[in-house]
Parts: structure tokens; sequence; C-alpha cells
């Protein structure tokens, strides 16, 4: 290859752990309202299962997605910040952030850098691309738990690497690869094969 292996790296559900705080803040919001334990999550859409579960709830889902603070908290998915140093050092690897906002832009925008920043490190606010549409950033691999990424390019330039969530451990992925977390080392064999190609 002429250029290093570009990884890509979605931040909700890789790095930072948007599911279980949406959870508690969830709870400590709506403390009489029903939720969704993590191992019942199904689909993407945290709005959607919770709006089918009883009217009104997605939107309760969004009010606290939504609120000053959100983003910026979001505790680190566990292992994900020393594993994407490592992988930023890794001889012939460049590594970007990948990452969707919210429409309501008033406080995500923000708080992601101010995540970055806080977790990684000045440095890092170079490697942020935010992006509605993922299929038209070039890479080589995106490691992303959204099972089903779609956009411009019908075949976008990298290879999706689905990161295991709660949302997605019973999604079918037609074939596509996973990586369960970033504390068992398998993370390193993965990118030493992408390395090989
Ligand atoms: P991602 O594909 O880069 O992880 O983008 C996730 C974005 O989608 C992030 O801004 C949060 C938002 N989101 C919702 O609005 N509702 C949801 O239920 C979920 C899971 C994410």
């Amino acid at each position: 290859r002429q250029s290093n292996l570009r990884v890509l790296v979605d931040m909700d559900g890789v790095l930072c752990d948007f599911e279980l705080y949406l959870l508690e803040s969830y709870k400590q919001k709506y403390p009489n309202e029903p939720c969704i334990e993590l191992q019942d999550r199904e689909g993407f859409w945290v709005k959607d299962q919770y709006e089918k579960l009883k009217e009104g709830l997605g939107a309760n889902c969004v009010n606290v997605h939504n609120c000053k603070g959100f983003f910026k908290n979001l505790p680190e998915i566990p292992g994900s910040i020393e594993a994407v140093k490592e992988l930023s050092q890794m001889e012939n690897v460049d590594v970007f952030l990948c990452t969707s906002p919210l429409n309501y832009y008033k406080y995500c925008m923000q708080e992601k850098y101010a995540w970055v920043e806080k977790h990684l490190g000045k440095n890092w606010l170079e490697k942020i691309i935010i992006t509605k549409d993922k299929t038209v950033v070039n890479g080589h691999v995106l490691i992303d738990d959204k099972p089903n990424i779609t956009g411009a390019m019908l075949q976008p330039s990298w290879e999706h690497i689905v990161f295991t969530s709660c949302h997605n451990t019973g999604t079918n992925l037609h074939g596509k690869r996973r990586l369960d977390n970033w504390t068992d080392g398998t993370w390193r064999d993965l990118i030493e094969e992408f390395k090989k190609r």
C-alpha cells in the first residue's frame, strides 16, 4: 500500500458509552416510567424501541440526549481510550474519529470536541471527522457499532467492522465481521491483518 492504513473509529458506542449513559440518565430523569435494560435493547435507534414500549417514551429519550452535558459526560467504553492511543502509535497506521452529530447541534458538536480533548488530548482534535454520511469518507477500515451504514457511496472505500454493542448482539450482520471489545487484544490482530493487505 502506498499510504498508511486509515482506520476510522466511531465515537458513540465505540469510544463513548452512549447506551449506558442514556439509560442511567433516563432513569434519573424519568424514575416512574418504564425503561429498557441494556440486555433487552434491540435495534440501533433507542427512541424507536422506547416508543414501541409506550407512546411518548421516544421523546423522553431525545430529551435526555439533547440535554447540556450529555455528550460531554459520556463514560468511555472499557479500554477504548488506551486502545486508540496505541492504535495511533502503530507503524503505518492513521487513525481518525468519524462521528455523526445530532441535528440538534447546540451541545452535541462542541461537547464531542470537549470529550476528545479531555480523554485523548488536544492533538486528537485534528483527527475528528464529523459527517452524517460516513460512506463518503475515505478510509480502509471503519469500526462502528451501527450495523447498517448507508449513504451516497454504494461501495465505500472502507470495510465495516461492527463493534459489538447491546443493540446489535442479535443483529444479522450479513457477513460483516465484528470486534467485540477493546480489552482482549483481538483488535491488534485485526489491524495487523488489514496492514498486510
Ligand atoms: P454514530 O453513527 O456516529 O454513532 O452517530 C450516532 C449519532 O446518532 C449521535 O449523534 C447520537 C445519535 N443517536 C440518536 O439520536 N438516537 C439514538 O437512538 C442513537 C443510538 C444515536
